[in-house]
């Protein structure tokens, strides 16, 4: 998987593409990120990213012409006349966007070609969304100073998906969400901390017995704390019967 990121703080990407899961996924070369700094497509002496709003109100807007020009540069044009259309999928970190779900995550993970753009100040001129963009990503209810967080959010949920990237692939398959619900306790050596004992049953053996115990945990601490959740993950056990 390619992943381009337009943003005016590349230097912010740096530590997450050297480290960890991300850091080993691009040395093998199963993703190549490539992070850009936006000021290379300003003409002006000055490299400005940004100005006043039409209309008034306190803040800065990001112009339109470095973004749409930095867009089009890394993913093509959005619609060309008569052509397909472009390979890369588009996606701006915003509050104003969808929200980001493990089931988006698991769409964008099947894209080969993902170009993510950095919004900063108060927003980003409409005229981008429309000509250049093709979805707005927001990675939850909270006001951030700007898209570069979010970003990685993104890159880490969906590069952890794409095939080769995780050691083990069925540890993504129980994890929290993945199966519409949280996950229960998980417990490692030694068998008795400060007097707290691991739960019997993980001890057992009993393969059945330990995969029965986890359901409930995971059951009741979704009730206790995401009942939200629930409706969906009643549906998708139905359908798996
Ligand atoms: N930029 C600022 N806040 C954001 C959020 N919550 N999600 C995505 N992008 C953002």
């Amino acid at each position: 998987m390619r992943i381009d990121v337009i943003t005016i703080f590349p230097g912010l990407f740096e530590p997450f593409r050297t480290t960890s899961l991300l850091g080993a996924a691009c040395r093998d070369g199963i993703v190549e990120l490539a992070v850009h700094d936006l000021r290379d497509w300003t003409k002006d002496r000055h490299r400005t990213v940004d100005d006043t709003p039409y209309g008034g109100g306190p803040g800065m807007v990001m112009r339109p012409e470095p973004l749409v020009e930095a867009i089009e540069a890394l993913a093509g044009p959005k619609r060309g006349e008569g052509e397909e259309s472009r390979q890369a999928h588009v996606l701006l970190l915003s509050p104003q966007g969808r929200p980001f779900t493990q089931a988006k995550a698991q769409e964008l993970a099947r894209e080969t070609h993902l170009v993510l753009v950095c919004g900063r100040y108060e927003g980003v001129d409409q005229r981008v969304i429309d000509l250049a963009v093709d979805e707005e990503v927001s990675i939850g209810d909270y006001v951030l100073a700007g898209g570069e967080l979010p970003a990685l959010v993104v890159i880490e949920a969906v590069t952890r998906l794409v095939p080769g990237v995780m050691g083990n692939p069925e540890s993504a398959d129980t994890e929290s969400f993945q199966a519409g619900m949280l996950e229960g306790p998980q417990y490692t050596r030694p068998a008795a901390f400060r007097g707290v004992e691991v739960p019997a049953v993980l001890r057992s053996g009993d393969h059945a017995a330990i995969a029965r115990w986890r359901a409930e945990q995971a059951r009741e601490r979704t009730e206790a704390r995401r009942p939200d959740l629930l409706p969906a993950a009643r549906g998708d056990e139905r359908n798996e019967r």
